[in-house]
């Protein structure tokens, strides 16, 4: 079969080395964003008169019916065609005639990719974005409902102090809220038109860069059009941004999976986000949290991946470069995919606030409390640490814990203990006395909860 760029040829490549070269069993999924850029291509070069209007009139139109039928799944794509813009090419002319031939005029592939790679992704994060705030709408729906449910807060996944229930959701708020930044930073550098550098150095056709620019909602251009053609940091940033936030996810993930197991037994997944084993009847298995907690591996994997393939490439486009593609399509699957499944996770779950609250009294995360009490009686706070070591390890000894002590034996380990230290030592009073701004006593979560009501409101029609 011909190729468009067959002239200087004399002989086809073998079938299979066509096949290792070709880029269209995955690029077609840019097919609308590379009709998009085509028809405002030729819009321009109608209105300059680089082609006669009625030409560009007939392009248009016939891409206009190219784009009906990707969206009716009609279009047949070949590998001999390449990539999508050759197939798409083929297929203009075939609609069209002949004059379809005159689309690619001052322009290159390497432009024309560059900017289907623009417009995808300023799509996509968007869309990834909007995942970002249902899960972080998910997870204040959760925390509004447990702001006084107490349950261990750990360090060295050991009991530390108790905390609120909602407090250690909200930590993921935040968390999820620098992510949701970082895709909105990136933007900027997304939001920029390549189309018009043509192969790299520009052309000698007096074509309209802004007009393109605009048609296709892109804020500027790139000034140099060898950096046009070259620039991938986009997509490393892509992929850098959606790293990080899986590895978010796979904290998260990870919790949960704890959490669900008998070990801790502190919530219960719908469900939804669970399957059975096969052998064992009475499994229920976190499958989704695992599975997303998994896939942090995979885009991580892609982020590495592309880093290394523009590593040492030389200006201006090198065909090491349509390796940028496959990982980024499958990041913004695997993220889309993994945000989406986790808000639902978040929102169904069944909080086990009686197993928190038993749990908390079956350990020695009050002990820093007994400490604090002994200091701001004026014992100097190692000495006080000190005391309340050994009274720890007394209650080990005995198999008890620092509430089932009485008064006189409270008092054997320092006299400044007084009555009023079965109250301070309750986990409940423990969490609400730690009021300082940001802590987890109720008063201070709930601040915060406003807080984090007031970031998603501003946000509602933002994008
Ligand atoms: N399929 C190619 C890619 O994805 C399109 C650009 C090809 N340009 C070229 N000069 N061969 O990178």
């Amino acid at each position: 079969m011909k190729k468009a760029w067959g002239g200087r040829f004399s002989k086809s490549p073998e079938q299979w080395i066509e096949e290792f070269g070709a880029s269209i069993s995955f690029d077609q999924e840019l097919v609308f964003e590379d009709i998009e850029g085509s028809i405002a291509h030729v819009k321009m070069l109608g209105k300059m008169g680089i082609i006669p209007s009625e030409d560009s009139e007939k392009i248009v139109h016939g891409l206009l019916n190219l784009k009906e039928k990707a969206l009716a799944g009609e279009l047949e794509y070949s590998v001999s065609e390449e990539d999508i813009h050759l197939n798409l090419e083929k297929m203009l002319t075939e609609e069209i005639g002949p004059v379809g031939g005159k689309l690619h005029t001052g322009r290159s592939r390497n432009d024309q990719v560059a900017t289907d790679m623009h417009l995808y992704l300023k799509k996509q994060v968007l869309v990834t974005m909007e995942h970002i705030k249902e899960l972080q709408a998910a997870l204040v729906e959760q925390a509004e409902k447990n702001v006084e449910t107490v349950f261990p807060g750990y360090t060295h996944l050991q009991r530390a102090q108790p905390v609120s229930f909602a407090h250690h959701l909200l930590a993921y708020f935040w968390m999820l809220e620098r992510d949701y930044e970082r895709f909105q930073e990136s933007l900027k550098r997304i939001d920029i038109s390549p189309l018009g550098a043509s192969a790299l150095a520009g052309t000698t056709f007096p074509i309209d860069r802004h007009f393109t620019a605009e048609q296709l909602g892109f804020s500027s251009v790139y000034e140099n059009s060898m950096d046009a053609v070259s620039d991938r940091d986009f997509v490393v940033e892509f992929l850098s941004n959606s790293s990080l936030t899986i590895t978010h996810l796979s904290r998260l993930a990870e919790e949960f999976i704890l959490w669900s197991s008998k070990e801790f037994d502190f919530i219960e997944l719908d469900d939804t986000y669970a399957t059975g084993s096969s052998i064992m009847p009475q499994k229920k298995n976190p499958d989704m949290a695992e599975l997303i907690r998994g896939k942090s591996g995979r885009v991580i994997g892609y982020l590495m991946g592309m880093l290394t393939t523009i590593k040492g490439l030389p200006l201006t486009y090198n065909k090491d470069m349509q390796e940028d593609k496959e990982g980024m399509f499958d990041t913004v699957h695997t993220m889309i995919g993994s945000l989406k499944i986790f808000a639902g996770m978040v929102r169904t779950m069944t909080v086990k606030s009686d197993v928190m609250e038993t749990s908390v009294h079956q350990d020695f995360s009050n002990a820093t409390e007994l400490a604090d009490y002994l200091a701001a009686k004026g014992i100097p706070f190692r000495e006080a640490h000190e005391i309340v070591g050994k009274l720890v390890l007394n209650c080990i000894q005995k198999g008890c814990y620092l509430l089932d002590l009485s008064l006189e034996e409270l008092q054997a380990s320092c006299a400044k203990i007084e009555e009023d230290i079965f109250t301070i030592l309750s986990p409940r009073e423990a969490v609400k006395r730690r009021n300082s701004y940001g802590g987890t006593g109720f008063t201070q979560v709930r601040q915060q909860l406003k807080n984090a009501q007031a970031k998603l409101k501003n946000r509602l029609g933002q994008n």
